[in-house]
């Protein structure tokens, strides 16, 4: 069990890449998250930041600081991105790692010029809390849909809610986050805390 919560965020490395998709595999074995193949990390590799914990003391052993938790920003259209592959070791659930992430997510959302950033999740109070809420459907004009058809990523086939990835996104919640908000709602941590 890990003894502090001294975590850092930083953009992802192909060095990080197994040890991400060792975080991913059981909540893509549970159907919570999409898997991806080796290469499809590596590809993906500069959309993903990773949460590193800095003390040695947690780790099983081995030493050295260790990727507890990792996400990703995948840019759809010229307004719009969706949070993705978020996740955080079990051991470390509930300690802000996942908070920290996706401000870092939005952080750069923001930083890109994006106006709304979109997850698919069955965590729905943990995104509530930070300013996304839940949709309907698809959030884009007839004409962006049939140019995001042409897609071949499966993620974007969830966001267009296609019948061949039904069976991936039951129970699932759709959720829409407007970066242009006044209140910008992802500024304020979970239970309105100011983030630090
Ligand atoms: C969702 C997930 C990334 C959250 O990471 P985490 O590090 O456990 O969350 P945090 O500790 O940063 O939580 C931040 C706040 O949200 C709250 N929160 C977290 N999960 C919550 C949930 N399921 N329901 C309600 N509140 C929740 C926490 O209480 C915390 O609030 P506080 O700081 O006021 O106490 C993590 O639970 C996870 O890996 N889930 C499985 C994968 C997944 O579903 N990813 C999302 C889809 S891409």
């Amino acid at each position: 069990m890990p003894t502090t919560s001294a975590v850092r965020v930083r953009p992802a490395l192909p060095a990080d890449v197994r040890a991400v998709r060792a975080l991913v595999e059981p909540y893509a074995q549970a159907r919570i998250l999409l898997a991806k193949e080796m290469v499809g990390y590596y590809e993906a590799v500069q959309e993903f930041v990773v949460a590193e914990a800095e003390d040695p003391a947690t780790d099983d052993g081995a030493g050295g600081p260790r990727v507890v938790g990792c996400g990703a920003l995948h840019v759809m259209w010229d307004d719009l991105a969706e949070i993705r592959t978020l996740a955080v070791d079990p051991a470390w659930r509930g300690r802000r790692v996942g908070h920290a992430l996706v401000v870092e997510l939005l952080a750069r959302a923001r930083a890109l010029g994006l106006r709304r950033v979109f997850c698919l999740t069955f965590e729905v109070e943990f995104f509530r809390a930070h300013g996304f809420r839940a949709i309907e459907g698809t959030p884009v004009s007839h004409d962006v849909y049939a140019e995001l058809l042409r897609s071949h990523d499966d993620g974007v086939a969830e966001f267009l809610d296609l019948a061949r990835v039904k069976p991936n996104t039951l129970g699932n919640t759709r959720m829409l986050l407007d970066l242009d908000d006044p209140d910008r709602p992802d500024e304020v941590g979970p239970g309105g805390a100011p983030l630090s």
